[in-house]
């Protein structure tokens, strides 16, 4: 193996909050892009299984379970705890995002999540209304917080796969897709958003499927009443519970009777009356082709709709539709199935496929632009388990297209370090990639003739709208 680059120094306290499959990733990741003190990192999770690897790597581990009344208190204590600026990374659930960014911003140290993640209770409160529990409201929570305090002490929002890499790969794509058309383009320079959201208007996209396929397969068979995923089985139903929600585009005629339109923040996007892992889309990626891909809420989804938004004052003219499209690992299927026939109870046991659990299988995780001169392309990364085998220890294909994520989104935040609240359609999408391209096996790009209405209709009648195929109304399944 090539000597891998050492990005920089930290020359305070890590703090790593949360040391599940994606902790356990990063922390291999960490001691090898980064010159720290490893007597100076500690990781606090209240699960002490990860103790053992914690201690072989010498790194502190602290039992404690955070929450709003000790946050402050434990997180100040580590965070200021000796010289030099340290790191806060954020890879828990049931902690608040935001409680925590705003607390290390105030200390004057770096921070990096991969979702805007919740005090416990958010997700399953029955009195709340639906949109109450979107991601559009978890994400504006952020984005007032951002506009409230502008600037200061860098913290990335949301910088994992996807969300996260996927805003990277938007970028590449469009400069791909202009490239391979022959349109006349000078590249928008990093802060120009209106410059990105021109550039997509003008080659014609009218939106994007975070298109996912992940074939990983178990070595044993999904026993029953156990939920499996290839990642957090936490995080997973409780995003799958949410209310389906999608960036809603400017090119849409028609939208489901049961969808509710967002009066949250930007107001970029829509949302249905039902969970989004009871949703299916059509999608497509490299290595199924067609496929039916779930409808689960995501940061990204409003990010990148709104990040893409063209006014005219105070009117929208131009918004790309955004949503994720993702066909978990079959194992994940068969769960979700089975939890929903449940009237979505979640199975008594949850269990992440280890890398050793693991027989074979890649992560296909793209976007897929749409609309456009050559009808739809395919961006991104198709990341195998035996290839993530010999990059780094600890995890699995999908863990490694999230950690290596928030290593580019540390080094981003080291060499910016003023930067302030920011989100990943905001960064340097070039220098991001740069960092995280050798950890993602082959990323390439695909053009496909396909559209949601090939091959259709069926058998029976179907409500489509064969004026344009890309619509959401054919997108659906329903
Ligand atoms: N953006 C992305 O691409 C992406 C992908 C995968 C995971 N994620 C997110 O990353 C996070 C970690 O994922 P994972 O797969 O490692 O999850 P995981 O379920 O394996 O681990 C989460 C860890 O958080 C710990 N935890 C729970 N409550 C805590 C508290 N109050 N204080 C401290 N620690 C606490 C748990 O004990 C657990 O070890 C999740 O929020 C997940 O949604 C994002």
């Amino acid at each position: 193996m090539a000597a891998w680059p050492t990005y920089g120094k930290i020359d305070g306290p890590i703090v790593m909050i949360g040391f599940g499959s994606i902790g356990k990733g990063m922390l291999a990741l960490l001691e090898r892009h980064f010159e720290f003190d490893a007597a100076r990192m500690v990781v606090i999770d209240p699960d002490d299984s990860g103790q053992p690897l914690l201690a072989e790597h010498k790194v502190r581990y602290l039992k404690e379970e955070l929450v709003p009344a000790n946050y402050r208190e434990i997180l100040s204590a580590l965070l200021t705890e000796g010289e030099g600026t340290g790191f806060c990374v954020n890879l828990s659930v049931d902690t608040s995002s935001l409680e925590i960014m705003r607390l290390c911003r105030e200390i004057g140290v770096p921070y990096i999540d991969t979702v805007v993640e919740p005090w416990p209770g958010f997700y399953f409160d029955r009195t709340t209304p639906p949109e109450a529990r979107t991601n559009n409201a978890l994400r504006n929570t952020v984005r007032q917080e951002k506009a409230t305090n502008p600037g200061g002490t860098t913290a990335v929002s949301c910088c994992g796969a996807n969300p996260g890499m996927v805003s990277w790969f938007v970028k590449q794509a469009l400069v791909n897709i202009a490239h391979d058309t022959g349109h006349s383009f000078t590249e928008p320079a990093q802060d120009d958003r209106d410059g990105w959201a021109r550039l997509m208007r003008d080659l014609g996209v009218k939106g994007v499927h975070i298109a996912e396929r992940d074939t990983q397969r178990a070595r044993t068979p999904k026993p029953m009443n156990v939920f499996v995923n290839t990642w957090s089985v936490e995080g997973f139903i409780s995003e799958g519970l949410q209310p389906a929600e999608l960036g809603w585009g400017t090119h849409e005629k028609w939208m489901p009777e049961n969808a509710r339109v967002e009066t949250i923040g930007p107001k970029a996007g829509i949302y249905l009356m039902q969970p989004g892992a009871d949703t299916r889309v059509r999608t497509w990626c490299p290595t199924p082709g067609p496929q039916h891909g779930l409808l689960v809420t995501h940061n990204e989804a409003i990010s990148i709709s709104d990040y893409f938004t063209l006014r005219d004052g105070d009117d929208v003219v131009f918004r790309p539709t955004c949503h994720y499209a993702y066909h978990p690992a079959d194992d994940a299927i068969l769960s979700v199935r089975e939890m929903f026939g449940q009237a979505g109870k979640a199975q008594p046991e949850l269990h992440i496929l280890e890398e050793d659990e693991i027989v074979d299988g890649i992560d296909e995780l793209g976007v897929l632009l749409y609309g456009h001169a050559r009808n739809a392309y395919w961006f991104g990364s198709q990341l195998s388990i035996q290839e993530t085998r010999e990059l780094a220890p600890y995890q699995n294909a999908t863990g490694l297209q999230v950690t290596s994520a928030v290593l580019a989104g540390m080094v981003w935040a080291l060499e910016n370090p003023g930067a302030g609240i920011v989100e990943t359609d905001e960064m340097d999408y070039r220098r991001c990639l740069e960092v995280q391209t050798p950890y993602l096996g082959p990323v390439k790009g695909y053009y496909t003739d396909w559209t949601p209405l090939t091959d259709r209709p069926g058998f029976f009648p179907e409500d489509i709208d064969e004026s344009d195929p890309w619509q959401f109304r054919n997108v659906l399944v329903r």
